[in-house]
């Protein structure tokens, strides 16, 4: 799966996401260390460091998954940023010493986040809207389901942002299409007769459909 993912966001079909998430950090930036929780293979982190330093900002930033294999190909990524390999619900950080977590596509552990955060912490959450990836599920799947969007729990955290992100795009070639269905979930459901459909794609125009959302630490 990190590989497929490392593969699949090199070539860029993304990218308006990673765009709209260093934007929104920038904006909500309060000069505090950055926590990328549950950061995968980094390409995130590394994007957020860019724009930082582009914007003459000197940020650490920190970031930390459960899997070895995605943080070794984090930390081979040039960029200012730390990594560790972290349970993001027991964090190797002190109370109230972060300043921002930022949370794509990862569990939200939010009573470890509050804990962690400083008073006037940010949270920045990405999650998949309704139709993401839909027509690639339509490959696959007979019936093919929209997303259940389901707001997490954010007791003791106030939402001060939100940006939608929707866009169709086209993966270029099938092994873009064969990474994209491999860093889903839905390959390591499928049967081998799903995954050749994947295999024998020649074509694919699909949703991208994403929800940034800002919490502000409540006042402690
Ligand atoms: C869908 S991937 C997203 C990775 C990255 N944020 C991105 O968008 O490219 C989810 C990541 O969460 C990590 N993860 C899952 N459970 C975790 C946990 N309890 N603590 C830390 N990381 C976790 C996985 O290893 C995986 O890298």
């Amino acid at each position: 799966m990190v590989g497929a993912r490392s593969a699949f966001l090199k070539r860029g079909y993304y990218r308006p996401l990673l765009d709209g998430v260093s934007d929104i950090l920038l904006k909500h930036y309060n000069n505090g260390l950055i926590l990328d929780a549950g950061c995968g293979e980094g390409y995130y982190t590394q994007g957020i460091a860019r724009k930082l330093a582009e914007s003459n900002i000197n940020a650490d930033i920190i970031a930390a998954d459960i899997s070895k294999t995605a943080v070794n190909a984090a930390a081979k990524r040039r960029g200012a940023a730390e990594y560790a390999v972290a349970n993001v619900y027991d964090l190797p950080l002190n109370d109230r010493s972060v300043g921002m977590v930022l949370n794509v596509f990862a569990p939200f552990a939010l009573s470890e986040y509050m804990r962690i955060l400083k008073k006037d912490g940010i949270v920045i959450h990405v999650m998949p809207l309704e139709n993401h990836l839909l027509a690639l599920k339509q490959l696959v799947y007979n019936e093919a389901y929209t997303n259940a969007v389901k707001p997490c729990e954010t007791h003791g955290l106030t939402l001060c942002d939100k940006h939608d992100i929707k866009y169709i795009f086209r993966p270029d070639t099938a092994g873009d299409i064969m990474n994209l269905f491999m860093m889903t979930p839905y390959y390591y459901t499928s049967s081998e007769n799903d995954r050749a459909k994947i295999k024998n794609a020649a074509f694919l125009e699909t949703e991208a459909e994403f929800r940034i959302l800002v919490y502000k630490l409540n006042k402690i």
